[in-house]
């Protein structure tokens, strides 16, 4: 990170994660069309994001490193102070997927799922949310799932993962939300991105698996979860939702009926 340039004090600032790709890049875009300036965190080098929110008119820089790493968070963390003395907004976005039937998924794996899913954002939360804290204001917003809000086969350590998330985003929301930090989670359905690309690749479920299942008949886009966070983010437009777990999922979570009656009503 260039921490040589001056920032400008009435922009907005928000750090976001997993943003080289899918749904985190959308975010980006999203919050630097709004005029937000960006720290872009992820594990690979985020160069086509960091390019298109920059030719937006955005101030942004990346941070490559993992962030399920102790030492990595505080690093950033210390960036950010230096960099833009602030911080508005956190997006936890990153994260990983696994499927795999319970019996056959190793602690190794397990432990690499939450540490990325949920340690991961815990680190930062509490980076992060010190800076917000200070400041009396800031908003979280947790990239969580319909898997954290209900048990789905084949994914013992991501469902854990996510139900953890949105146990951490309830708490935090309980502790810091008299201190003006709001913190909320988005839980999307299926959405189409490189992580619904490899899971369908290892066999996991088909295209028509997911638009049979959703009362929408669709999947959902990176667009449908960036316009929800960008709302969870804003304080002019969300300022009294806290520890709210928000399904962007077509109507997937709220429909319960059998397959021939929901595929009769198209
Ligand atoms: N795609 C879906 O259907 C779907 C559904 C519900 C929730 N989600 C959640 O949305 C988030 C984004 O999903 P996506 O589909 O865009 O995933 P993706 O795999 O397409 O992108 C994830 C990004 O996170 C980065 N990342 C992974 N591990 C990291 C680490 N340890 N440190 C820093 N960066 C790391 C990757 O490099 C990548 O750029 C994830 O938390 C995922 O669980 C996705």
């Amino acid at each position: 990170m260039d921490i040589s340039a001056e920032h400008d004090v009435r922009r907005p600032v928000a750090v976001v994660t997993g943003v080289a790709q899918g749904i985190g890049r959308s975010v980006a875009e999203g919050l630097a069309a709004e005029g937000y300036a960006l720290v872009l965190a992820d594990l690979k080098d985020p160069v086509e994001t960091l390019a298109t929110v920059r030719d937006m008119g955005a101030e942004a820089v990346a941070v490559v490193g993992d962030i399920a790493s102790e030492s990595h968070v505080a690093g950033l963390a210390e960036q950010v102070r230096e960099r833009f003395g602030q911080v508005d907004v956190l997006v936890n976005n990153a994260g990983v997927s696994l499927l795999s039937p319970a019996e056959d998924t190793t602690a190794e794996q397990w432990r690499w799922v939450l540490e990325v899913n949920l340690t991961g954002p815990f680190l930062l939360c509490r980076a992060l949310g010190q800076l917000m804290l200070e400041a009396g204001s800031g908003s979280i917003v947790n990239i969580a799932s319909i898997a954290g809000l209900h048990g789905v086969a084949d994914r013992a350590a991501y469902n854990a993962s996510k139900h953890g998330l949105i146990g951490l985003t309830r708490t935090l929301a309980a502790e810091w939300g008299g201190r003006g930090v709001r913190v909320n989670a988005v839980c999307p359905g299926w959405v189409k991105t490189e992580m619904d690309a490899a899971d369908q690749a290892s066999g996991g479920y088909t295209d028509s698996d997911i638009v049979e299942r959703v009362p929408m008949a669709r999947f959902a886009a990176p667009g449908d979860i960036a316009q929800a966070t960008a709302f969870l983010a804003d304080p002019a437009r969300s300022g009294f939702i806290n520890g709210t777990a928000l399904p962007v999922d077509g109507g997937w979570t709220a429909d319960a009926s059998w397959t021939s009656l929901r595929l009769g009503k198209r």
